[in-house]
């Protein structure tokens, strides 16, 4: 498949061809989005800073850690647009900074894109990462880093004031030259709503059937992740029963002696060499 730009998610919204987006923080994980055709994007998202280096929030993640995570998963990406998180801290010092950090994801990163947390505060940031010539993708609704802030993660737009909020931040990174939106965690009418909205494809999470696209994190999707499972997840596999089980059979299989097999899994030795040897 071609290399997945902006203009061909603007194609497929057009068209009605839902987008499809997956997270990836590894060079293996990075493989398998581009080994299928339908994956459109692939996410480096901070979402790393949990379910890959164990921290307890994306607060904690440093623009190092993302770059050396989106260095891996470049190595391994073929046709889909590759996305990197702007981590927290990492673009509200200056639009000076957020500007070269967002060159840092592309340049020695390899991103083809960032998506940043934020709305109409953050629109002038997304303007000028815009006009250097990078893609921004917006994240409106609910908003992880900013999980300090608002005490936890709590479904946004639920009443007019807050639903209008998402509508108006939608609306500022639209203009601010945004070309898509990740709308997280709100209800599936608001989805739809903002998505009627823009002009721009909205890539949902957490944000009903509506959107132009849907997002999961790689480890909430394929079962692998043991902390908290949102409403909104579906495991699609179960990879984490088949991981215990290989576990399991290896350590039970060298505790008995029957691995490895002397015959098919073992290097031999010249006879006449091991008679020198003793
Ligand atoms: O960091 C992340 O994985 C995200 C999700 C909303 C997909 O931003
Ligand atoms: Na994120």
């Amino acid at each position: 498949r071609k290399k997945v730009t902006p203009n061909i998610l603007h194609q497929q919204r057009a068209a009605g061809t839902p987008i499809t987006m997956l997270t990836a923080y590894d060079y293996p994980t990075a493989k398998a989005c581009s080994a299928n055709p339908l994956i459109d994007i692939t996410l480096v998202g901070d979402s790393l800073a949990q379910v890959c280096l164990g921290y307890e929030s994306t607060t904690q993640l440093t623009l190092r850690e993302m770059l050396y995570h989106v260095q891996a998963v470049a190595r391994g990406t073929k046709h889909p647009m590759l996305v990197a998180d702007m981590p927290f801290g990492s673009y509200q010092l200056s639009v000076d900074e957020a500007v070269a950090n967002a060159f840092r994801l592309v340049q020695e990163g390899r991103a083809e894109g960032v998506k940043i947390e934020g709305g109409q505060e953050i629109a002038h940031i997304v303007r000028r990462i815009t006009q250097a010539g990078i893609p921004v993708m917006g994240h409106i609704g609910l908003m992880p880093q900013r999980y300090l802030a608002t005490s936890g993660y709590r479904v946004q737009g639920r009443d007019l004031e807050s639903a209008k909020r998402v509508v108006t931040d939608a609306l500022y990174l639209q203009d601010a030259g945004a070309f898509a939106l990740l709308v997280e965690g709100v209800p599936k009418e608001l989805g739809k709503h903002v998505t009627e909205k823009v002009s721009i494809p909205t890539i949902g999470i957490g944000a009903g059937p509506s959107t132009s696209g849907q997002v999961l994190v790689w480890d909430d999707m394929m079962g692998t992740w043991s902390g908290h499972k949102a409403k909104f997840v579906r495991r699609f596999a179960d990879v984490q029963t088949h991981r215990d089980v290989g576990v399991d059979a290896y350590a039970k299989a060298v505790r008995d002696r029957s691995f490895p097999s002397p015959d098919t899994e073992s290097y031999t030795m010249d006879p006449a060499v091991l008679a020198e040897l003793q």
